[in-house]
This record gives structure tokens, C-alpha cells and sequence, in this order.
């Protein structure tokens, strides 16, 4: 290795480094591969024994496909990263990887049957394994043609289908009243408590995601997608006391593999973007030995692209996106208004802390317009009417819901009601202290009041309080946002450039099962829940084409190649031109195409890459069927999307009705045949050669995409392959910035310190906030992900530089508030526990670039901050 940078090889050290966000290292926990299979985990344990190495293990994930264990360190005298570095060395250990944590998707729009909890009145469950009437009818189905499949008798049959989630409630009369062999989730396994016992009571999620696979016939009409296939269940989310680790994941599929599962479905994730990672390599290997596995992009698509998470960073896994169901079904408060000469019943959720009083209000919309955008945003200058007794009606939006409350609140509001400016309804994070009553109906709800106030007419609203109010359905149609891509669904590509999400299925303002000691259904949108609604469709599949008929590779394949791209859409409107297949994959499931194609391709996205590794790519098309295929080969463009606004090297994020900077551009294509004839049962190879679209901003980082399209005698038999790049030089693209981070900060002001500033640090046994010390702290940002962040301090009259942190690898790129790596505080204390003399020193820190060579310094992005000095404040000791 180089010696430019002698710290490159020297001794990892323990991460001193404030470590905030999602995907982050858990602290003493690795994952070890073992290079044979005579080793076992219990063998291994006693090997780090014998060298004095303090571990335990937790969880032994050797199986048929991997040979390993995760286990925790627990030498608290000794460096950490020595030992990971010297067990690394041994010849009976193939890699060491840091053991992160798991973030369950934070819930979007949702609308749980909030009201008083449909208590158990069912009759004592014997075993009530499924029913025989399934209805087709529900709208989600009616989108993906899974309609169409149930009356040709599709249902999942013989198919057994793992969830790895927050546990199911199998008690639930919807998904069949028992656990165990005979009933409709038959295997699976509590990991939080080290049980047989999967059984969920209050969280919610994994009932919810259940159910959209195999929901029997209940009350509200709807079914899950396969209601006849056999559920598992591997419960390892839900409890914040337990830390849920990508080893908890790993040992999860292992299980699920171990009991023949067919298709797993984990609607879970983290940051990340590196193909290396374990979780990643391990859903390779079950692809290869058969099993599939389906996972979630991710919910944050307002934080903008190159936001891939762990599991689908890799070529094998299946990344789900989201589009919204064509109607919006809610579980509200039934409540009644009345006007003059009319009354009607309307749903509300409580969307803050404090209930409703019990009374007749009057309603005061604070505008006539229904679409106003940043109602009560400014403070209030309207008239002085008294506003404390009425219900102040706000279309909620254009500034934080926390703002309007506040300037209705001065302008004497007491209760207030949000009308939603998109779909659904939501419960607030914060309800201002001024208020008693806080809830949101919805946007179909608030545009009829005030159309009726406009109109001249007195509302008044009977309200019941949340605590004693009955729930009604209402089932509106999302004129909005129906039917599109939902502005949550998360946008890749990884850091890597592999499209990340194969295909978008049907994810937003979905109806399915809840805990019965919550309310025993409830509205939830995310990829969570597409993810296993395309799972649902892939046992359809299975069941029509025969369990071990079809490949992963193929199913991820016929996925993409089958959907039907979808417009750009931001929210409130759509444009001309199609989405990026950045965020939509191949577009929106279409399941009966999926399971009838009798022409297949052997790729699923084609991965252009950037413009130092574009290449041109091969298509193979196979014709099944007993009959020859012709096709016309074309491209539709895809919008050109930029990850960074123009004045920002932070990707730009994305709000409602708010996309910056797409422009139509497209790359150009070229075809090495523009028809194409298969005769039956033999196949042919295209191939095609990619120009990126001209004149664009590659500072800005422009991702182009589109889709191949195969155009045969009708739209049944026509197919379109998804294809993505970036029109700039990854290794071109800065990581660390200065203008917006990456420069240190003096701990007692908290400010940006200037040249030569002078710190007094805390001495080796002092608290780090000694009065009268203060210390630099580097504020890390990374303004795209790295793979090697490496963090040195140098002395003013010398080149030597010292490490002061382990390297850290795998990371991913910052979001402001939410991830990233922190910060990074010096107090003088070097990575090998050794402190510093008091001196003038500056700090380096070097990132690796995307691509980069690690031995080659110029591909590193370095930041060397001003010269400070430091002294050490005199011992207090004695
Ligand atoms: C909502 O209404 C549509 C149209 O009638 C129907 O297809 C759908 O199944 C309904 N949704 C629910 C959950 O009842
Ligand atoms: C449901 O699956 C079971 C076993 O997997 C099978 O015996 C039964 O016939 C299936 N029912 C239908 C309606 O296909
Ligand atoms: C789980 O329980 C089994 C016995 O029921 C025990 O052998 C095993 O060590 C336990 N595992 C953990 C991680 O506690
Ligand atoms: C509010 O109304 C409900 C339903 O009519 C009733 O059961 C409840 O007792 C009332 N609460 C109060 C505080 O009056
Ligand atoms: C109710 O009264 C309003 C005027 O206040 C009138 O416009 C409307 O047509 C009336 N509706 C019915 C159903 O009579
Ligand atoms: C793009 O090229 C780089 C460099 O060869 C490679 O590491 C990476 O895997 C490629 N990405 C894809 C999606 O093929
Ligand atoms: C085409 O499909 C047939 C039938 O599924 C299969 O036997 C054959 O291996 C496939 N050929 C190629 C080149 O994929
Ligand atoms: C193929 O069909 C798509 C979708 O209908 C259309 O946009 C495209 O222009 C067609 N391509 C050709 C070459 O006809
Ligand atoms: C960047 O530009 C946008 C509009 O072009 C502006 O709203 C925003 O404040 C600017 N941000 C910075 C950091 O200058
Ligand atoms: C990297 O950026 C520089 C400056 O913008 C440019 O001159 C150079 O061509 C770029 N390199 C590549 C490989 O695109």
C-alpha cells in the first residue's frame, strides 16, 4: 500500500466519532465470516478465547449458504479495532463487518382504526384455517390485474411465504385464528424473545404487511393478494429496548431459508448503498439456491437520490417501490355538521395529544379557497372575529403544521381542524399548548365545508370526542394522487450506481389487518407495504409456473420488464414526461402480465453507469411461447433528474408539488437491430449502445434513465426495459465540502473558529466539559457517500499526520438532520489511546471518492482545516 499515507495501514482504533442516523455501526457487535466449514460458531469462540479475546456469541449463522457468526467484544480494556484487525488476520476468517442497525420505515400518511378498539368478540378460536370465498374486487387488485388472476383461480396455493417483521397477529379472524401446522401461518420464529412464538399484540406493522399477502374475507371486502399461500412469520422489529442488527436479519433468512420458505418479504432497511455488506451478500446467495427476496426501498423520497438501502444494494435483491391506490379508504371518528337546510356525517382523526370536548361547534374556515397553499402560515390580520368558540378550519400545508397552529392559537383559536392537502390524514407530531382540541379530515371533507360556507350557509359540527366516537369507513377516490408514484417512494441509485428499485407496487392509502388489541384494521402507506404486495403477485407466479420454474433472477426480471412505466409526478401534479427509473423501477406492477409473458429478458435494469464506465449492453429476449414474436425496438426518455440543486453539494430534496430541477433531456440509444423476430422456443441478443444526454451540468450530478421498449402486435405482448446512468465521472464528485461543513467548530461558542485559534483542552481525566476548556469539533458532512472516511490530525512544522479515529468504511452520503457520521470531537487523544503534546496542529480528513482507488491519493477528497493550538488545562487533581 502507499506509504503517502501512513495511517492508511496503522492500528484501527475504537470510533470515538459521535455516530448519529440510520445504518450506523452498533458498538462492539461484528458479523465473522469463517473461510471453512469445519468451523463452527461455539469452535470459534473458544479460538478467541484461547487469545484472550472476551466474546460472546449471538447468534450462530452458519447454514447450507454461509459460515459464520455474529458475536459481541466485550473486552472494554482493549482496543476494539486492534482485535477486529487481528481476528480479520487469521487464516481461518475470510471478513469481519461491523453488525448495523435496522430502521424500521417511519410511517407515512396512516389511518389505524383509531377509535374505541374493536374489542375480541369472536367466539373462542378453534382452528380456523382459511376461508374458501375470496373476494377479487378490491381496488388494489383491480390496479394490478390480480383480479384478473383470482378468476383464473390463482390464490397462492402451495406457496409458503416468510415475513420478516414486527411479529403477526395470527389470532386475528382475518389471518385465520391460529399458529401452527394446519393454520394459515404454519412456521416462524420470535427472535426478540427467543421463542417459537411470532404472535404480535400492538405494533402493528407486521399484521399490516401480512395481511396484504393473505388477508381472509373480513368485514371491510378485501383479501391479501395470495390468501391461500402458507405464512411465516420472523418477528425482529418492534421493541426500541432491543437494537434489531443486520446479524438479527441474517439469522432471520437463515431460518426462513432453513424452513422452505419459498419468497421472503422484509419491508425494512437502512442507508447504505455498498454492495459489500452481509445482508446484501447473503440474499445473493439464497437468490442463487432459489429464494427471493423482496425489500423495501425505503420511505424518505423527499430526501432526494442516491439514498439505496441495505439488502437491494446488491444485483440480487428486489427493491420495491410505492404507487398510491386510486382511492384513499379511511378509518376515521364518525362525527355529523349541519347547515340550515342540510346534515351529513363526516370521519375525523384526532391529530394531536388532546381530545375534542363533546358539543355543537361553529365552523370558521379561515379562506375561501380550497386550495390555498400556507393557510394561516403568516400571523393573522383578518377581522377580529372571535374565533375561541368555533372550529378554525386550515388546509394544512405550505410551512410546518406547527406554525399555523401557533398563529391561529394568537388569533384566539381553541380547536382547530387541518383539512389535508393530499390524500389520507395524518396524526401531527406536536399539538401547540393553546389548544384543546387538534384533528385533520380530509381534503374531500374540508373543500365541501367551505364550498358550503362560500355558498352562504352556516356548518355546525356535532363533535363526540375521540375517546367515546364510533369509527366509520369512508372510501374516497384519490383524485390527486391516485394511481401514481407516492412522492415517499425512495430514490436510488445506490452509491454504486445499481438501479436500486426493480419495480413499484401498490403502497399508498392501503387497507389491511391490525393487531385486534389495536383495532383490527388500519390504513398505511409506504414501500412496506408494496413490498409484500409484490410478493403476494411473485406466489401467483409461482403457483402458475411451478415452484422452481422460475429463477429469482428471471422473477426480478419479469418484474421490471412487465410494469408499465409511469408519468413524473410530484405530489399535486403529473408532467408530460415519464418518471426516473431511479425512483419507479420499471413502473407499476402489472401482475397478470407477469404471470402470462411468454416473453422473457435476462436483465432487469440495464446499469449505464457513469461516463468513465459507461459501456454498451446485451439484451437476450426468449420466446416461449409455440409461436413466433416480432418486435419493434424504440426508447421513450425518462425525465433527467440532478441529485444536487445549483447551488448545493448536498442532494436536494423534494416536497410536495415541489421537484427542482428535472428537465426532459434524455439520453440517445442506439439498437444493433430495430425489429427483432424470435421464432418459438429459441431467443436473440440486442445490442444497445447509450449516449447521455448533452449539455448538462455534471457538477450537478444528472441522472438519466428510460425505458427499451419492445413493442410487439399489442400491448399485452409489448415490454419495456429499464435503463439508468449518471452523465458525470463519479470519481469526479465531491464527498467532503466546506461551505456547508467539514470545517471545525469550538465546542464552548459553538461557532466556526478562525486561524490560530487557541483551545485549552480538558486535561486526561477531566470531564469533557470542564469550565473554562474547549475543544474543535469537526462537523462531518458528506455530501455523497464514501467507502473510507479517514480523520488525522498534523502538526503545523511537520508532514507526519497522526490517525485520530479508526477509519470508517461503508457509508452513506449525509441527510441533513436525519444521517450521517456526526461529528468528531479531538481532545487530544490519538486512535491508539496515545494523547498528543500540546502544539499547533491542523486536522485532515480524507475521503474516499466514489470508484476511487484507495492507494491513490488524488482519488481521495481531502479537507485540511485552519491551524489551531491547544495547551492542557493544568490538572485539578490532588
Ligand atoms: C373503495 O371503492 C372502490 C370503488 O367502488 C372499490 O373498488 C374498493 O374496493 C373500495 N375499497 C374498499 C377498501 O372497500
Ligand atoms: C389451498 O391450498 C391447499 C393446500 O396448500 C389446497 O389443498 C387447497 O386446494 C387450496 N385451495 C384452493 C381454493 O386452491
Ligand atoms: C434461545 O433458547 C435456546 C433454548 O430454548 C437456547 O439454547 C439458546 O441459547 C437461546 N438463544 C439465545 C440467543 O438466547
Ligand atoms: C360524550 O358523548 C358520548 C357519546 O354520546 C358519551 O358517551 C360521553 O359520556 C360524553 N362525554 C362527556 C364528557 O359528556
Ligand atoms: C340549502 O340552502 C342553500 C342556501 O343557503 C341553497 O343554496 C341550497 O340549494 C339549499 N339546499 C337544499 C338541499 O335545499
Ligand atoms: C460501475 O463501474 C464501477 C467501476 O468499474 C463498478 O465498480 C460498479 O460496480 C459499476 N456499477 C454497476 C451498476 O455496474
Ligand atoms: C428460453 O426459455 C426456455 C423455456 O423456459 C428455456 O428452456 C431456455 O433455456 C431459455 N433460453 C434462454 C436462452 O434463456
Ligand atoms: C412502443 O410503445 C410505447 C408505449 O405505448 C410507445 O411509447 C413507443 O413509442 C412505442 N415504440 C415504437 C418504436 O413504436
Ligand atoms: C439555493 O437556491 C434556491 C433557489 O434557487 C434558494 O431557494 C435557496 O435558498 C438557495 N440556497 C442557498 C444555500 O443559497
Ligand atoms: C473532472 O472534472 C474536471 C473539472 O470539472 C474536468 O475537467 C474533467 O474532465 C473531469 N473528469 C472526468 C473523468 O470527467
Amino acid at each position: 500500500m502507499a506509504p503517502l499515507w501512513p495511517w492508511l495501514c496503522a492500528l484501527l482504533a475504537a470510533l470515538p466519532v459521535a455516530l448519529a442516523g440510520h445504518g450506523d455501526p452498533i458498538a462492539q457487535k461484528y458479523i465473522v465470516e469463517f473461510a471453512d466449514a469445519e468451523t463452527s460458531s461455539t469452535s470459534f469462540l473458544s479460538t478467541l478465547n484461547e487469545h484472550g479475546i472476551h466474546a460472546s456469541l449471538n447468534h450462530d449463522l452458519s447454514f447450507a449458504l454461509f459460515h459464520g457468526g455474529s458475536f459481541t467484544l466485550l473486552n472494554s480494556d482493549q482496543n476494539e479495532a486492534a482485535i477486529v484487525k487481528q481476528i480479520s488476520s487469521w487464516s481461518g476468517v475470510k471478513k469481519v463487518s461491523p453488525v448495523r442497525e435496522l430502521h424500521q420505515p417511519k410511517r407515512e400518511v396512516s389511518s389505524v382504526a383509531h377509535g374505541a378498539p374493536i374489542r375480541r368478540s369472536v367466539a373462542p378460536h378453534g382452528l380456523r384455517r382459511r376461508s374458501s370465498d375470496h373476494g377479487d374486487n378490491d381496488f388494489p387488485h383491480i390496479m394490478s390485474g390480480v383480479d384478473k388472476l383470482r378468476q383464473e383461480g390463482y390464490l397462492g396455493s402451495g406457496i409458503r411465504v416468510a415475513v420478516v417483521d414486527s411479529g403477526i397477529d395470527y389470532k386475528h379472524p382475518a389471518l385465520g385464528g391460529c399458529f401452527g401446522k394446519g393454520c394459515l401461518v404454519e412456521f416462524g420464529f420470535n427472535f426478540l424473545e427467543n421463542t417459537t412464538d411470532p404472535w404480535e399484540g400492538h405494533s402493528g406493522h407486521g399484521t399490516h404487511v401480512s395481511g396484504l399477502i393473505a388477508a381472509q374475507p373480513n368485514p371491510y371486502g378485501f383479501t391479501g393478494v395470495a390468501p391461500n399461500v402458507t405464512l411465516g412469520h420472523y418477528k425482529i422489529l418492534g421493541t426500541r429496548v432491543v437494537k434489531t442488527g443486520t446479524d438479527l436479519v441474517s439469522a432471520s433468512f437463515k431460518k426462513a431459508f432453513e424452513d422452505g420458505a419459498d419468497i421472503i418479504s422484509a419491508s425494512f432497511g437502512t442507508y447504505k448503498g455498498w454492495s459489500d455488506e452481509p445482508w446484501g451478500q447473503l440474499v445473493q446467495k439464497l437468490a442463487e439456491s432459489g429464494v427471493p427476496s423482496f425489500i423495501a426501498s425505503g420511505n424518505d423520497g423527499t430526501y432526494g437520490l442516491f439514498l439505496a438501502s441495505n439488502g437491494i444494494d446488491n444485483s440480487a435483491g428486489i427493491g420495491i417501490g410505492s404507487v398510491n391506490n386510486k382511492y384513499s379508504p379511511l378509518l376515521l371518528n364518525g362525527a355529523t355538521y349541519s347547515t340550515a337546510n342540510t346534515t351529513g356525517e363526516f370521519g375525523w382523526q384526532l391529530a394531536g395529544t388532546s381530545d375534542f370536548k363533546n358539543g355543537t361547534y361553529a365552523l370558521y374556515p379561515s379562506s375561501l379557497n380550497a386550495s390555498v397553499v400556507g393557510d394561516f402560515c403568516e400571523p393573522w390580520t383578518g377581522n377580529n372575529a372571535n374565533i375561541s368558540d368555533k372550529i378554525v378550519l386550515i388546509r394544512y400545508g405550505g410551512c410546518r403544521g406547527s406554525q399555523q397552529q401557533a398563529n391561529a392559537v394568537k388569533a384566539g383559536a381553541k380547536n382547530i381542524l387541518f383539512y389535508n392537502n393530499e390524500a389520507g390524514t395524518y396524526e401531527l407530531p406536536v399539538q401547540d399548548p393553546g389548544l384543546t382540541g387538534l384533528g385533520m379530515v380530509s381534503a374531500q371533507t374540508g373543500a365541501k365545508w367551505v364550498n358550503l360556507v362560500q355558498s352562504g350557509a352556516h356548518v355546525n359540527l356535532h363533535m363526540t370526542s375521540d375517546k367515546f366516537s364510533k369509527t366509520i369507513f369512508i372510501n374516497e377516490t384519490n383524485a390527486q394522487s391516485g394511481g401514481q408514484l407516492s412522492g415517499f417512494s425512495q430514490w436510488g441509485p445506490s452509491n454504486e450506481l445499481l438501479p436500486v428499485t426493480a419495480v413499484s407496487g401498490i403502497g399508498g392509502f392501503m387497507l389491511s389487518t391490525w393487531p385486534v388489541l389495536e383495532g383490527s384494521y388500519a390504513i398505511e402507506s409506504g414501500t412496506s407495504m408494496a413490498t409484500p404486495y409484490v410478493a403476494g403477485c411473485v406466489a401467483l407466479l409461482m403457483e402458475a409456473r411451478g415452484k422452481g420454474n422460475v429463477t429469482p433472477a428471471e422473477i426480478k426480471a419479469l418484474l421490471s420488464t412487465t410494469a408499465k412505466p409511469n408519468v413524473f409526478h410530484d405530489g399535486v401534479t403529473g408532467s408530460p414526461f415519464l418518471g426516473s427509473v431511479a425512483q419507479q423501477g420499471g413502473g407499476v406492477l402489472d401482475a397478470y402480465k407477469l404471470v402470462h409473458t411468454t416473453t422473457t429478458f435476462n436483465v432487469s435494469t440495464i446499469a449505464f453507469n457513469d461516463t468513465e464506465h459507461i459501456a454498451p449492453a446485451y439484451i437476450r429476449i426468449n420466446n416461449t411461447a409455440s409461436s413466433p414474436r416480432v418486435y419493434t425496438v424504440g426508447h421513450v426518455g425518462a425525465a433527467t433528474v440532478y441529485a444536487l440543486s445549483d447551488n448545493s453539494t448536498i442532494p436536494q430534496r423534494n416536497k410536495l408539488g415541489h421537484f427542482v430541477d428535472r428537465i426532459p433531456d434524455s439520453a440517445s440509444l442506439r439498437f444493433s437491430t430495430s425489429t427483432i423476430s424470435i421464432a418459438a422456443g429459441s431467443s436473440a441478443v440486442i445490442k444497445v449502445t447509450a449516449t447521455p444526454p448533452k449539455g448538462l451540468i455534471s457538477r450537478r450530478i444528472p441522472v438519466y434513465s428510460g425505458y427499451i421498449t419492445f413493442n410487439g402486435t399489442s400491448v399485452d405482448d409489448s415490454f419495456s426495459v429499464p435503463y439508468l446512468g449518471v452523465a458525470t465521472a463519479m470519481r469526479n464528485v465531491t464527498i467532503l465540502d466546506t461551505t456547508e461543513g467539514n470545517y471545525i467548530v469550538d465546542s464552548s461558542t459553538q461557532e466556526r473558529v478562525k486561524a490560530n485559534h487557541q483551545f485549552i483542552f480538558p486535561g486526561k481525566n477531566d470531564p469533557i466539559d470542564r469550565a473554562n476548556t474547549s475543544y474543535p469539533i469537526f462537523q462531518t458532512k458528506l455530501s455523497m457517500a464514501t467507502n473510507l472516511l479517514q480523520i488525522g490530525i498534523k502538526a503545523t512544522n511537520n508532514s507526519t499526520i497522526f490517525q485520530a479515529a479508526a477509519p470508517q468504511t461503508g457509508l452513506a452520503r449525509t441527510v441533513d438532520g436525519v444521517a450521517g457520521p456526526g461529528t468528531f470531537s479531538f481532545d487530544g487523544q490519538l486512535a491508539d489511546g496515545s494523547y498528543l503534546p500540546a502544539g499547533n496542529y491542523s486536522m485532515v480528513v480524507r475521503a474516499l471518492k466514489i470508484f476511487g482507488n484507495r492507494t491513490n491519493l488524488w482519488d481521495y477528497d481531502t479537507v485540511r482545516t485552519v491551524n489551531f493550538g491547544f495547551t492542557y488545562a493544568p490538572s485539578t487533581a490532588n
